[in-house]
């Protein structure tokens, strides 16, 4: 069956401990054994990949693209952090390996907090969006993400 691709960008290593008040005390180990769980239950398997590194997030779109048209990935479910307002690269990145779907999330409800978070490069390029349900949007992410392939 086909992966789903959970991907990370920065600072989302620290989850558990950093701001719990903004973004919960549940650890990122955590969230990946739940989304592993759900996407097992769905007869999918699920890839993690954290990184704080925009570079290296980029190519994990590309080599995701690579094996969506291969049939073997279905998308990518992802938090880019802090690069969703700073990061062209990332956004030109999902925006050249369409038709890839790339659902993105954040934890905290972004339109709520500081203005310069109120803009996303990713939203546009992005076949969905889920923002502000705590950790709990990674798994209503996967959920979109399958029944978009389904359909
Ligand atoms: C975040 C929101 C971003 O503004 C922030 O830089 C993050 C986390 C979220 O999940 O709410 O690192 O993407």
């Amino acid at each position: 069956m086909p992966a789903i691709l959970l991907l990370n960008g920065p600072n989302l290593n620290l989850l558990g401990t950093r701001e719990p008040g903004t973004y919960g005390a549940t650890t990122l180990a955590d969230v990946e054994a739940a989304c592993r769980a759900q996407a097992e239950r769905a007869g999918h398997t699920l890839e993690a990949l954290q990184s704080n590194h925009e570079g290296v997030l980029i190519d994990a779109i590309q080599g995701a693209a690579l094996r969506h048209k291969a049939g073997e990935l279905i998308g990518v479910v992802f938090n880019p952090g802090a690069y969703t307002h700073t990061s062209i690269g990332l956004r030109d990145a999902i925006a050249g390996t369409a038709p890839l779907p790339v659902i993105e999330v954040h934890i905290s409800n972004v339109h709520a907090r500081e203005a310069f978070r109120h803009q996303s490069h990713i939203s546009p390029v992005a076949a969905g969006i889920v923002v502000g349900f705590g950790v709990d949007g990674y798994a209503l992410a996967i959920d979109g993400l399958l029944r978009k392939a389904s359909r």
